[in-house]
């Protein structure tokens, strides 16, 4: 196969193995996501008169074809062809001959690749936000289901104040809340069309972009065709800084569980299919997967880390340091996809031990509460404080669960809000529904097939 800049020379076998790199692998996301693309700029090209009603009736039937192939996992792309875009033209120009070779006219491969990232980021964006408010929905039923256990809160992971397992695993439901409303407007930020920007400043033909990018159920047109390129990595970043703030919450909720699965706690427990052993001592029940997503957060954001190194001082327009950017990409995403729906199997197993919570509430845990009484009383609070403070042997326990239900400001543990919540979460997610639905109904108009996903984890 020869590449689509080949002209009286061969590359370098080396420098091909360097510059290719695992960029065709990597490129099999991107296939279908291309195809799209492609049927929408071969439409532009017939708008525009370059391509008659048969030529572009052969492009989009080779195209459709290529997606079913890929759907089938059966559309090899070898290291010499370099990338997805050259397969894909090849494909098209074997299969149907001169229209083959028509296509790429007034594209580039920097406005194509970035055409299919947009199409794929913006996709797993959205599909990211509805699982991830799907764990924040499953969180919640576990609040709500639990809201009457108590449960020590902690600061310094010290003996704090009286909770409830409520109030701690809705933390995590508004936390995760609120990183899937972020995903949300990354979505707009990548809702806008780079095709026609071809190399970075356009082409001398009448392009109608906004044409294209309705095909594509884009909003919006990305305008500057210098700024479509120089946006490459950058929206990645973004998506992938989205992604560490879900890694971080739920690194956390790792370590909390793991913490409070020890024996030594026993608040929780998790089940064996969740554990794995040691080779060596019997006895061990290990919570590998919360180590996992411990480290699999900091993986997550090094990838974002990774691409801004590899933009921040780029120049303007393509560069090919921008192909780095895909892998970070594609395993960031992919890293964060399964730490979310791992958390999701946790919480089903999980079990609450309400015997070892109880016990867990000692009278301690109650010196603040018993000072905010007497002052209720009329006593000044430094004082009352003080004087607790140096007798807390007098301090006893109050009743766990009337102390955690009678506190009354909103948000708190007998106030906890979770139907809000709930509404809020459901709303999103049929927002999430609503948008993903609508880009299966463009697809569904571009190449004639149902069902189609361009992310294929
Ligand atoms: N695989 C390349 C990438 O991901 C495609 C673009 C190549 N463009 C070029 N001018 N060499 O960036």
């Amino acid at each position: 196969m020869s590449k689509l800049w080949q002209k009286d020379y061969s590359l370098d076998s080396l420098m091909e193995e360097f510059t290719v790199s695992n960029d065709y692998i990597l490129d099999q996301q991107l296939v279908i996501a291309d195809c799209l693309a492609s049927i929408a700029h071969a439409r532009g090209l017939h708008e525009i008169g370059i391509l008659n009603d048969d030529e572009l009736g052969a492009l989009e039937l080779g195209l459709g074809d290529i997606i079913k192939l890929r759907q089938q996992d059966d559309f090899p792309i070898t290291k010499e062809d370099e990338d997805c875009h050259t397969a894909i033209e090849a494909y098209l120009t074997k299969q149907f001959g001169e229209v083959g070779k028509k296509i790429h006219t007034g594209r580039s491969r920097n406005d194509q690749v970035q055409t299919a990232l947009r199409i794929w980021m913006r996709e797993y964006t959205l599909k990211l936000a509805h699982l991830t408010a799907g764990l924040s929905e499953r969180l919640l039923a576990f609040a709500e289901h639990h809201a009457e256990v108590p449960m020590p809160g902690r600061t310094h992971m010290q003996i704090a104040m009286p909770s409830s397992v409520g109030l701690w695993a809705s933390s995590f439901a508004e936390e995760l809340y609120d990183e899937a409303q972020h995903l949300m407007q990354l979505s707009w930020t990548f809702d806008q069309s780079p095709l026609g920007s071809a190399a970075s400043y356009g082409v001398p033909l009448p392009l109608d972009r906004q044409f294209t990018a309705e095909q594509m159920g884009f909003t919006r047109v990305q305008n500057n065709v210098l700024y479509a390129n120089n946006s490459r990595g950058k929206f990645e970043a973004m998506l992938l800084d989205g992604c560490e703030y879900i890694a971080l919450t739920l690194s956390k909720l790792a370590q909390d569980l793991m913490l409070f699965t020890l024996p030594e706690f026993g608040y929780f427990s998790l089940p064996k299919e969740l554990c794995t052993g040691s080779s060596i001592m019997p006895q061990k029940k290990n919570p590998d997967g919360l180590e996992l997503a411990r480290s699999r957060s900091s993986l997550i954001g090094s990838a974002a880390m990774r691409i801004k190194s590899i933009i921040r001082s780029l120049p303007s327009g393509y560069n090919r340091d921008f192909q780095d950017t895909k892998e970070p990409l594609i395993n960031g995403t992919k890293a964060t996809w399964q730490l979310v729906q791992i958390f999701m199997r946790m919480l089903d197993g999980l079990t609450v031990n309400t015997d070892a919570l109880l016990a867990a509430c000692t009278p301690e845990l109650y010196a603040t509460d018993v000072v905010l009484r007497q002052v209720q009383e009329g006593k000044n609070f430094r004082d009352t404080y003080k004087d607790v403070g140096l007798h807390l042997d007098a301090v006893t326990a109050l009743d766990p669960v009337k102390t955690i239900l009678d506190r009354s400001s909103i948000g708190t543990t007998g106030n906890l809000g979770l139907d809000e919540d709930q509404l809020f979460v459901s709303l999103l997610k049929s927002g999430c529904e609503e948008v993903l639905a609508s880009y299966h109904v463009v697809y569904e108009k571009l190449c004639g097939l149902e069902g189609v996903e361009t992310v294929l984890y």
